[in-house]
């Protein structure tokens, strides 16, 4: 075999290979270019999907007929002035679009510099390159590719139905869009408007939260808490929504690194374990959150297409935004569940405004008891381990048999109890809900997902302390998971440990579980491996030891939580609305969901007219 050098237009259809992946890639590179050109408006046009043409205008600075010939060469660019590949502060630097673009495509480049009175066009056709001609046109740049591909059959082939290419290119411009609120753009195509969004105005926040809104959408902007965080050099700024506005999966989740949109694992595992607590595995919040960090602190010649980086200390950039959008999450989580109690009672009397429910909540969520109520609630505690006051380590004991058999009896009125904020237990409905008397309301429950938080707070507080108190199983109980299931958790061993969670191997795809965490009673221990073992297939390292522990906290919370169906006493009822007094985050369950509802007297009145 001999080695030989390959062709010009070889090597750059190889490197089109990389860089121009489908008609959105070949979009961003030059949308990337105009706003590198300082543009304030961008149009962008397709036809079928880009396949057969895209053109983008712009009114940047232009360039100069010697620089349009130069653009369009390989590894030529004006971006890198002192051969500095460490301070990046523009989107391309590689000199490798143009080239790339030309090198698969038929490709026009007409532009005309600020200030100078002609424009000039250069054609470039699978990579050979025309003369120079005079053209007429405005101020800034106009490139045009047609049939994308058509020199390399191979691609055209994985090309995707015009409705699917457009939506792509549709996703990339508005990534780049939400990044420079600034600037003007619109996509077409043939005749038909896609996107089409104007320069907003305003200081920073303003005007990106005007953007974010036209292109998130406004329930997006209504939702969503600011972020405003710096440490060491590193500032984190733009907007997370609350948890109970969610999606079913990660898409609305726009991350940005020096004006740059990147799709990076460490970003978006930050974002899961800010999120964790108030959300169930299958649902992501919304985000737009912009990183802008010194250049030299960010390696973002990494990927062929710039869609990720590399930190130079990404423990930091994890800590910065996971702390920032907890901060902002904990002071916000009163809102979040009450604004969910607020559509509850919205529905019930349609025609009246919603009234807040009147619970305070101190700085760590906790509901604070109304003045002049004794600091005491052990009249009022049952003697139920893990929710009353017994220690938080022993069993919650809602075990099948232990109700009382009749449990729609009826309380005595006089229970001081309704002076607290959750009230006195009055009933239990449907087994499923405790309704209770408030002060000047009724309270309604949700007993899963109430005691489901309880016992995740608990564990939290134990983990913290002094280790997740096990329990013993009498019979070693084996589990039959799958193999990588089964070596995942074994991977695991210590960490489970520590959460009261004892394993040992037990030949291939098999485990023996010694000890359990107490907290959790009889639970389905085969379930709850299995569990795991998602949550940590899920996982994977992207998140700090710490939060795994607690994203597996939040999965055996659910497994050892009182189940709806079962049936609890009047002290039972009493012991869980206390313990929810008294624990911080008690007003949503760990799946964004709110635990209880409180509906107040006086609403319950104007529902019958008597108001
Ligand atoms: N719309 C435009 N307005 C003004 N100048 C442009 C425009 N598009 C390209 N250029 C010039 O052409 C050069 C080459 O562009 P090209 O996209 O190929 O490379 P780059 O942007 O420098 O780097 P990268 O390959 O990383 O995008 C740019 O450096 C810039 O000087
Ligand atoms: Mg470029």
């Amino acid at each position: 075999m001999t080695i030989r050098r390959l062709p010009e237009t070889l090597v750059n259809q190889i490197a089109a290979g990389e860089v121009v992946e489908r008609p959105a890639a070949a979009v961003k590179e030059l949308v990337e270019n105009a706003l590198d050109a300082g543009a304030r408006q961008i149009d962008v046009v397709l036809r079928e999907g880009g396949r057969s043409f895209i053109s983008v205008t712009d009114d940047g600075c232009g360039m100069v007929p010697e620089e349009i010939e130069l653009a369009v060469e390989r590894h030529a660019t004006s971006k890198l002035p002192d051969d500095d590949l460490v301070h990046i502060e523009t989107l391309g630097f590689r000199g490798e679009a143009l080239p790339s673009i030309g090198a698969v495509s038929r490709l026009s480049v007409t532009s005309r510099a600020q200030g100078s009175p002609d424009a000039w066009r250069l054609t470039v056709e699978g990579g050979l390159t025309s003369s120079l001609e005079p053209a007429a046109a405005g101020p800034g740049t106009r490139i045009e590719v047609r049939d994308l591909f058509y020199a390399t059959p191979a691609r055209l082939k994985f090309l995707k139905a015009p409705r699917t290419e457009l939506s792509h290119t549709e996703d990339a411009m508005k990534r780049l869009a939400m990044a420079h609120a600034e600037v003007g753009f619109t996509l077409s195509e043939e005749s038909r408007r896609v996107l089409m969004v104007t320069p907003a105005q305003g200081e920073l926040f303003e005007a990106r939260l005007q953007r974010l809104s036209a292109i998130m959408g406004r329930e997006f902007a209504e939702n969503a808490l600011p972020i405003d965080a710096e440490r060491e050099g590193l500032r984190l700024t733009g907007y997370i929504g609350l948890p109970t506005l969610n999606r079913g999966n990660a898409q609305q989740q726009y991350l940005f690194v020096n004006g740059r949109p990147v799709r990076d694992k460490l970003l978006f595992g930050a974002i899961r374990g800010a999120y964790q607590d108030f959300l169930a595995r299958d649902r992501h919040p919304l985000v737009a959150l912009f990183l802008e960090v010194p250049p030299d602190a960010v390696d973002i010649n990494v990927h062929p297409a710039k869609a990720e980086v590399r930190f130079r200390d990404p423990g930091l950039v994890r800590g910065l935004i996971v702390s920032a959008a907890r901060h902002a999450l904990a002071q916000a989580g009163h809102r979040a569940s009450t604004s969910v109690a607020d559509a509850a009672l919205g529905a019930l009397r349609p025609e009246t405004q919603p009234q807040r429910p009147v619970y305070h909540w101190d700085s760590s969520g906790r509901i604070t008891v109304p003045r002049g109520m004794a600091e005491s609630t052990a009249a009022y505690h049952a003697p139920l381990p893990g929710v009353g006051d017994a220690p938080p380590t022993a069993r919650p004991g809602w075990g099948e048999g232990q109700a009382p058999p009749n449990l729609s009896r009826q309380v005595p009125q006089e229970d001081a109890a309704d002076d607290y904020p959750l009230g006195a237990a009055r009933a239990q409905v449907h087994t499923t809900y405790v309704v209770s008397q408030t002060q000047d309301g009724i309270v309604i429950v949700d007993q899963h997902a109430a005691h489901e938080r309880l016992v995740y707070e608990t564990m939290k507080a134990q983990l913290d302390a002094q280790g997740v108190e096990r329990q013993l199983l009498l019979l070693p109980e084996v589990v039959e998971l799958d193999e990588a299931s089964a070596a995942r958790l074994l991977t695991r061993t210590e960490e489970l440990a520590e959460l009261g969670l004892v394993i040992e191997p037990f030949g291939t795809g098999a485990l023996v579980v010694r000890e359990v965490p107490a907290l959790l009673g009889d639970s389905d221990v085969h379930g709850l491996l299995q569990d795991i073992a998602d949550e940590l297939a899920e996982l994977g390292d992207a998140l700090a030891l710490k939060e795994r522990l607690e994203a597996i906290c939040s999965s055996m919370a659910c497994h050892g939580s009182v189940r709806a169906g079962r049936r609890l006493n009047v002290e039972e009822m009493n012991a869980l609305l206390r313990k929810m007094e008294a624990t911080p985050h008690s007003g949503q369950c760990n799946h964004g969901r709110p635990t209880y509802v409180e509906l107040k007297l006086a609403d319950i009145e104007r529902l019958f007219g008597r108001r």
